[in-house]
Order: structure tokens, then C-alpha cells, then sequence
């Protein structure tokens, strides 16, 4: 996908792996919420997601123009970011000596949880996660699906045994969010928070309750 995915010494991306579940607004919002802080990205969409991007964003993200269509939509220039295909299994995130500080799956569909759960590494996305895994780095599930099987649920109790944070696509409505776009701010907020980047993306609990009725 780019010929300029070299490794340098001292990059160590975030691997944000975007699934086929519904909420490619959430990848948006992590990804332009790690590049403002500074952060290298490495970026991974499954098949999968390419519909759902479709779907819900209405632009065509043409294979050609991939990375400046990926930039418009996020709202940030790609240049630095390394995009893997999500076949090249010989990608970096394949292997535990490629340097990352983590991964982030966002949104994460029932299908990647499965997969990844089970260690079934049927995609670069999938073979991301179980190395994040086995490496012990940081693993975010922003799982988007309702209601759940109790095998869904079982794969998520599982994956928090191994570390995993299970961070599902489920906003705050205390932090004031009046649009959709607050709302999605607001979970990935969340995100960069339990990854420890900091961020501006929602106004934090102060322990003032909005309305105040007369006692
Ligand atoms: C428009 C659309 C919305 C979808 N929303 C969800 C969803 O919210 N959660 C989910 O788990 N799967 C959802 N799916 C199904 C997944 O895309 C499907 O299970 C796919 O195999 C996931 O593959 P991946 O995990 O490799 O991306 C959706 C599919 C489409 C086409």
C-alpha cells in the first residue's frame, strides 16, 4: 500500500487496526486525537471496514488516492503514517521485534474479538493484535455490537485475562456532549486516556452536577 513504511529507530507507532463494526467516526477521532499529540501511527483496515467507511462517511476512498482520502476524512495529513495492507502478513505489526507502543482496535467487530480471542490470525489485523498480546503491550478493544452472545462476552472476559482493555463504543452523556461528534469525542477520549496520550477531547468530571434545583 506505501513504499515508505521503513522503521526508524526511535519510531514507536500506535497500531490503530479499524474493523468492520459500525463507528468508523471513533477511528477518525483516536487517530487524529494520537497525531495531535505528537504520536507515530501505524494504520491497518480490514476488508470489512472499507464497506462500513463507505457507508458511513459517503466518500468513495479511492484505491489510487487511499491515504489523501484517508487524511481528508480524518482531517489530518497521512504523510507519517505507515498503512499496511490487510493481507501483507509480512507487514511490521506481524512480528513482536517490530517496535510499537501498542494497538488499538477501532471499532473492533465481534468477528476481530473472535479472531483475536481464539488467536486465529486470519489478517494482518488479527495477527497484529495476538502479537500485541503475546508481547505484553497494550491491547484497546473499542467493540461495537448490541446486544452481545454470551460467547461474545466470553471471548471479552477472556481477553481482559490476558490484559486487554475492553473499551466498548459506549459514550458518557455527563460531560455535556450536545452533538453526535462530542459523543464520539467522548469515548475516544477515553481511548487516549487508558493509553496515557493526552488529549482535550471531552470535559473531564469535576464533581458539579450540571443542574442545580432549588432544595
Ligand atoms: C454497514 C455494516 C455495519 C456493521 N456493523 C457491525 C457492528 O456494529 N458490529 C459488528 O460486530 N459487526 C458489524 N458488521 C459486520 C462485520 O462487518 C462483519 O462481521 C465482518 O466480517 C467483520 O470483519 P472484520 O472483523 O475482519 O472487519 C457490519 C457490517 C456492515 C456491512
Amino acid at each position: 500500500m506505501s513504499s515508505d513504511n521503513r522503521q526508524t529507530p526511535r519510531r514507536r507507532p500506535w497500531v490503530v487496526g479499524i474493523s468492520g463494526a459500525s463507528g468508523t467516526g471513533y477511528a477518525s477521532a483516536v487517530i487524529r486525537g494520537l497525531l495531535d499529540a505528537g504520536e507515530d501511527v501505524d494504520l491497518i483496515v480490514s476488508r470489512a471496514a472499507r464497506l462500513t467507511l463507505r457507508d458511513e462517511t459517503g466518500i468513495a476512498f479511492r484505491p489510487s488516492q487511499w491515504r489523501e482520502d484517508l487524511g481528508a476524512w480524518i482531517g489530518r495529513d497521512l504523510a507519517g503514517v505507515c498503512m499496511w495492507a490487510i493481507d501483507d502478513m509480512a507487514a511490521g505489526p506481524s512480528s513482536g521485534s517490530y517496535r510499537t507502543r501498542g494497538m488499538i482496535v477501532v471499532p473492533a467487530s465481534t468477528a476481530s474479538v473472535a479472531g483475536i480471542a481464539l488467536g486465529v490470525s486470519k489478517d494482518l489485523l488479527q495477527r497484529s493484535a495476538d502479537v500485541t498480546l503475546k508481547e505484553r503491550r497494550p491491547l484497546v478493544l473499542v467493540v461495537r455490537e448490541t446486544p452481545l452472545r454470551r460467547s461474545t462476552l466470553l471471548q471479552l472476559a477472556d481477553l481482559a485475562g490476558e490484559g486487554a482493555v475492553v473499551l466498548p463504543a459506549s459514550p458518557g452523556f455527563y460531560a455535556g456532549g450536545e452533538t453526535a461528534q462530542d459523543l464520539i469525542d467522548f469515548v475516544a477520549g477515553k481511548v487516549l486516556d487508558v493509553v496515557g496520550v493526552d488529549h482535550d477531547l471531552f470535559r473531564r468530571w469535576d464533581g458539579t452536577i450540571a443542574h442545580n434545583f432549588p432544595a
